[in-house]
């Protein structure tokens, strides 16, 4: 049997570093990629607070030293002053993909009108997919649901 594909899932949020509360969203990754993926794999998790350098630290070492395809993250995409994941993922990514956030907050606008507050990107590092999500669990399988079928495909061609 082929060794299980480590796959990134980051959660953002500074309550959750603090241990103020769970981290629910980190687990709503891995239960949604449980139902997507058909391969092997097992999550390479980590926790950081709402600052550029820590998540940016975390993308990297994941792309860069775990060697992820895919990596997603949870948490800061909104417009209060500490959501910074989309600068801090646009800060490592080489290229971006905009038809991912694009297209999850197209699905998410039929349910919640917020979620047009969610300014999610994706894009590449290397041989690494990056995908952020909102924080909120619910968001989660929504806005993972909606892309994923792009995702293995899109893994290949930058494989
Ligand atoms: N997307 C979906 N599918 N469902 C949601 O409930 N919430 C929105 C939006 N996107 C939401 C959503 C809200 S209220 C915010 S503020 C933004 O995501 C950003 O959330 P974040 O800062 O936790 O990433």
């Amino acid at each position: 049997m082929s060794e299980p594909i480590g796959i990134g899932v980051v959660t953002i949020s500074d309550r959750a570093f603090q241990g103020r509360y769970a981290d629910q969203g980190g687990p709503g990754i891995e239960a949604a990629l449980g139902r997507l993926l058909a391969t092997p794999w097992r999550p390479l998790r980590r926790l950081v607070p709402d600052e550029m350098p820590a998540i940016e630290a975390a993308l990297r070492d994941l792309a860069d030293a775990e060697a992820c395809p895919l990596i997603v993250t949870t948490g800061g995409t909104g417009p209060a002053p500490r959501d910074v994941t989309p600068e801090a993922t646009m800060a490592v990514c080489e290229r971006l993909l905009p038809g991912f956030g694009e297209m999850m907050r197209a699905v998410s606008l039929r349910a919640v009108p917020t979620a047009i507050l969610s300014r999610q990107v994706a894009g590449t590092r290397g041989r690494s997919l990056i995908v952020n999500l909102p924080g909120k669990p619910s968001a989660i399988a929504e806005c993972l649901d909606a892309v994923f079928p792009a995702i293995p495909y899109c893994v290949d061609l930058i494989g």
